[in-house]
C-alpha cells in the first residue's frame, strides 16, 4: 500500500516537470546542497536532487558525496553508466542549470572554430605547394628531354 502511494506521487512530479514550470538554478544555488542529507548534482546542465538515492547507488555513496553540489558530468560519463542508470536520473530531476552558468559549452565552441580556421588554411596551402612541385618536375623533364 505504502509503495503504491509513493509511486503515484512520483508520477505526479514527473507530469509537473513536463509542463512550463521548469526551474532554473545557478551553480551557487546547487553548491548549497552539498551535504549527505541534502545532495544535489549537475549532469549535462540538468540539476538532480539525489539525496534519497545516495544509499542505493551501486557505485557507493562516497563518490557521489565527492561531487555533491558540483558538476558531475565528467565523472558520470567517465564511468560509462548504462542506459538504465541514465533513465534512473529522471526520477531525481529538479530543474535546469541557469543559462548564464552554462559557460563550458561556449568555451568548447570557440576552440572548435579556431581549429577549423587552421584546417582551412592548410587545405589550400598543401595543394598549392603540390601544384608548384609538379610544375617544376614537368619543366625539369622537358629540359632533360630537349637536351638529349
Ligand atoms: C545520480 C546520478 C547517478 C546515477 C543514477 C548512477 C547510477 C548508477 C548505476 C545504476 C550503476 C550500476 C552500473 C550501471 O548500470 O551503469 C552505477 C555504477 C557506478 N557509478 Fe553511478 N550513478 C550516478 C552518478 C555517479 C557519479 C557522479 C559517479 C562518479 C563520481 C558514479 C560512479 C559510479 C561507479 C564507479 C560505478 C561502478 C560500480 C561498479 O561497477 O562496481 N556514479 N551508477
Amino acid at each position: 500500500m505504502g509503495e503504491e502511494t509513493e509511486s503515484s506521487v512520483k508520477r505526479e512530479n514527473q507530469d509537473v516537470k513536463d509542463e512550463d514550470t521548469v526551474k532554473y538554478y545557478t551553480r551557487e544555488e546547487v553548491q548549497n546542497h552539498n551535504m549527505s542529507n541534502d545532495t544535489w548534482l549537475i549532469i549535462h546542465d540538468k540539476v538532480y536532487d539525489i539525496t534519497r538515492f545516495m544509499e542505493e547507488h551501486p557505485g557507493g555513496e562516497e563518490v557521489l558525496l565527492e561531487q555533491a553540489g558540483a558538476d558531475a558530468t565528467e565523472s558520470f560519463e567517465d564511468v560509462g553508466h548504462s542506459t538504465d542508470a541514465r533513465e534512473m536520473l529522471q526520477q531525481y530531476y529538479v530543474g535546469e542549470l541557469h543559462m548564464d552558468d552554462r559557460n563550458k559549452v561556449s568555451k568548447k565552441e570557440v576552440y572548435i572554430t579556431t581549429s577549423k580556421d587552421s584546417r582551412s588554411w592548410s587545405s589550400w596551402l598543401i595543394p598549392s605547394l603540390a601544384a608548384v612541385l609538379v610544375g617544376f618536375m614537368y619543366r625539369y623533364y622537358m629540359l632533360e628531354h630537349r637536351s638529349s
